[in-house]
């Protein structure tokens, strides 16, 4: 028996499939396998009667261990074969639906609004969301006591450090490191002091350009405003300016965009105007095109703020500005395939 024992053990050992683990149960408790052998063979003639219960007791011992032993390699090599085959690289097996990330519509937008102007020869320049006095108010021709402030209240750090309330403030940033000419947008998050509403928030996204050239007038300004909007929104777009005041732009416009959902006609979401105002914007006020180290003389140039988050809004028919910085995943979920 302990022979029979450690032969089964040895022919386990080197079983590696199923059909060798099969033949080792055969060969040891099959009709004709040792272990069955021996219980036939067995001459119970010629044992005391201890010895054959000694005999019987061992024998289904040995009859145990050895179906046990079996199974347990029976089932490792099963196992072995799910994961030899789960391993392998099946092209023809269904897809596991991988979950991808989503982009959030201002991003989205953003990347299109990135895309539109390097085509047309702009670069893209990004700027600190932590600005100084000096850059968002000072260089834009906004002092300490000027009313402008008000409607700019934002976040005081310290050393007279803000957060930007506009993308504006990287104008004479980017004026004074590359130049002039330059065509740039400056795409970015900015904060205000804001109650907030489906209409206001503290945090919001811009998008800021400017163009700095030799002759540079309106009429470059809106041709730009109009190829631009009519491929953000797919279809020719009519645009009209009426003044707006900024101090950083002399003349100072609101360009506004025909409604694109009654053409003009009046609606309730261009409120009976036929208009949507847009785009601030304007020819650079030559006191800023000195702080960024350029002479008005030679060079004129025109800024423009989009409202990013609001374009975003418009685009997509988000009516509600809170939902931008939820965190919602399924905010990002339901726009990002709309593109
Ligand atoms: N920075 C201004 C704002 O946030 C918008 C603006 C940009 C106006 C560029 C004119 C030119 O309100």
């Amino acid at each position: 028996m302990q022979n029979i024992k450690e032969q089964l053990e040895q022919a386990l050992k080197s079983a590696t499939t199923a059909e060798q683990v099969e033949q080792i149960r055969i060969d040891f408790l099959g009709r004709k396998g040792s272990i069955t052998l021996l219980a036939k063979n067995a001459d119970f003639s010629k044992m005391s009667v201890d010895e054959k219960k000694n005999f019987g007791r061992n024998l289904n011992e040995l009859k145990q261990f050895a179906t046990q032993e079996i199974t347990k390699a029976a089932e490792a090599c099963k196992a072995a074969t799910v994961h030899r085959k789960s391993n392998d690289l099946d092209l023809t097996a269904p897809g596991k639906g991988r979950r991808l990330g989503a982009l959030h519509p201002i991003t989205l937008v953003q990347m299109e609004l990135e895309d539109i102007f390097q085509g047309m020869g702009f670069s893209v320049v990004y700027g600190p969301e932590i600005e100084s006095e000096y850059f968002c108010f000072e260089a834009l021709n906004i002092p300490h006591d000027h009313p402008a402030r008000d409607m700019q209240d934002t976040f005081w750090l310290k050393n007279q450090l803000i957060l930007r309330t506009h993308t504006s403030a990287n104008q004479v940033r980017t004026l004074k490191r590359f130049g002039a000419p330059i065509r740039a947008i400056f795409p970015g998050r900015c904060f205000r002091y804001e109650a907030i509403d489906p209409s206001h928030e503290n945090t919001f996204y811009q998008c800021e350009g400017v163009v700095v050239d030799k002759d540079i007038s309106v009429a470059n300004l809106v041709a730009i405003m109009r190829v631009t909007l009519s491929q953000v929104f797919k279809r020719d777009v009519k645009v009209r300016l009426r003044p707006g005041y900024f101090p950083f732009v002399e003349p100072g416009f609101e360009l506004d965009l025909n409604c694109l959902l009654c053409g003009g006609k009046g609606c309730p979401t261009c409120k009976n105007s036929g208009w949507i105002e847009l785009i601030p914007c304007g020819l650079i006020h030559p006191e800023v095109l000195r702080h960024g180290g350029i002479d008005p003389k030679e060079y004129s140039g025109f800024a423009f703020g989009v409202g990013l988050t609001r374009l975003a809004m418009m685009k997509f028919g988000i009516t509600d500005i809170r939902y931008m910085n939820c965190g919602d995943l399924r905010v990002n979920e339901q726009f990002s395939t709309l593109m």
